[in-house]
């Protein structure tokens, strides 16, 4: 278990908590001079650092103090001074040389602090990379999504130990860049024994597992998509189905139909399952609506969606994921978050990590473009890839830094969450903190 903590000196807290900012009206809940204390992995408490508790770690050398404190509740003090001169271990940020691993009370010196980022929609189990496949594209080809055949040969190639290798590789990669809490999706083997592999080494680094057997029919199926189709609703499901939380399927022009996608999709709430569903990717098609009439959580792409699928998407509770790493990385128009979060749907950005059409696991490049591209404020845009990729995973413990939230906290080397966007491709992630524990 990790050490209390006090984050103090917090230039700019994005709490995402409602009614905690100085402005009552903003869903950040952004808070000026702010602290945060930190008790067993949650937050328990935050406000104004002029107002912080001491954390108990600091005061008492040993647990049954610490204990009898905890009961006491935190007392707030007047002055932060004071609660740095009570403390051992004050400790510059991001200083893993000195006592910051331990220390109970993290100076964050005046930057920005933010919730973990939620990246809800990434395919990292997977061998071999397509980066022929982008050079073409930026020479003008078009994406096609029978690419993925290709990932599936060197997938199945694989063996374990390199599988887990790499995805040790892309969580590091994660990390490093604020990432806490992260979905896999398995789809790049499509067989029954295969897909239940992936999914058991995704469930190794995350509880959020998806089912992505309906990727593409693999191409020993090519001449009956039905039996594929029968494969995926039947033992394939059975076999994934103890390491997964969700099934997903790519509705869209060379993938599934509509009927074919129903069909999965009602497989897998029978069988207990959350629903996801790529839609709306390539062009317009029906994936947003059947997503939204089979209660999905997500539905991800949404790059071209009509009318009918904005206002069916305002009208449910079913998150709109934009992924712009697919659209910087297939030369596709970037989706109009805009108009979506203008008709009342709630927009969440992930960075669908893939070799196919967004090689990248960089939720603060998505922040970059979705702001330079998407019409999104940078506020919107840091609670799209946090609280709204929370919701998007159905989840209230993450995505926000209200009292009770796993304590998943990143401190930005930079004064506001502004620079998110407006330092593109600069590593900005100071600090990563998981539960309460550093990270790194
Ligand atoms: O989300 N759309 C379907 N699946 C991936 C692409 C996978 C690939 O091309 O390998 C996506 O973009
Ligand atoms: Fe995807």
């Amino acid at each position: 278990m990790s050490a209390d903590i006090l984050f103090t000196n917090i230039g700019e807290l994005t709490t995402n908590a409602p009614g905690l900012g100085d402005d009552p009206d903003d869903r950040t809940g952004l808070m000026r001079d702010a602290a945060l204390l930190v008790v067993d992995g949650r937050v328990a408490w935050v406000g104004p650092a002029a107002d912080a508790p001491a954390p108990a770690a600091a005061q008492a050398p040993n647990r049954e103090r610490t204990t009898k404190r905890r009961e006491n509740g935190y007392a707030p003090r007047s002055r932060r001074a004071d609660v740095l001169s009570r403390s051992r271990g004050v400790a510059d940020a991001g200083d893993r040389d000195g006592e910051g691993a331990d220390a109970a009370v993290v100076d964050a010196g005046g930057r920005a602090v933010i919730p973990g980022f939620v990246d809800s929609h990434t395919h990292l189990v997977f061998a071999g990379d397509r980066a022929d496949e982008f050079e073409a594209r930026m020479r003008g080809e078009a994406y096609a999504a029978g690419g993925i055949r290709r990932t599936v040969a060197a997938t199945r190639a694989a063996t374990d130990a390199e599988l887990r290798a790499r995805l040790a590789r892309f969580v590091a990669e994660l990390h490093a860049q604020g990432t806490t809490t992260f979905e896999v999706k398995t789809g790049y083997d499509l067989t029954v024994a295969g897909e239940a592999r992936l999914a058991r080494l995704a469930r190794e680094v995350t509880d959020e597992v998806t089912f992505l057997g309906a990727h593409v029919v693999p191409a020993e199926f090519a001449d009956d998509r039905a039996a594929y189709i029968d494969l995926v609703c039947g033992p394939m499901l059975e076999a994934v189905r103890p390491h997964a939380r969700w099934i997903d399927v790519f509705c869209e022009t060379g993938a599934f139909t509509a009927e074919e996608s129903e069909r999965v999709l009602r497989a897998g709430l029978a069988a207990g399952l959350g629903v996801r569903v790529h839609g709306n990717q390539l062009g317009a098609g029906e994936g947003v609506r059947i997503a939204v009439e089979r209660g999905a959580a997500s539905v991800d792409h949404c790059t071209y969606p009509t009318d009918d699928d904005v206002a069916a998407l305002a009208a449910s509770d079913t998150v709109a994921t934009l992924l712009p790493g697919v659209e910087f990385s297939t030369r596709h128009p970037y989706p109009d978050a805009r108009r979506l979060i203008d008709a009342g749907v709630t927009v969440a950005i992930a960075s669908d990590a893939n070799p196919g059409t967004s090689f990248t696991t960089s939720m603060p490049l998505m922040i970059a473009l979705a702001v330079r591209e998407m019409r999104m404020t940078v506020a919107e845009a840091v609670w799209s890839a946090t609280a709204g990729g929370a919701r998007a995973l159905r989840r209230a413990d993450v995505g926000h830094l209200g009292v009770g939230a796993r304590a998943h906290v990143v401190l930005l080397d930079a004064p506001t969450r502004t620079h998110l966007a407006y330092r593109p491709g600069v590593p900005l992630v100071r600090a990563v903190y998981r539960d309460g524990a550093p990270l790194g």
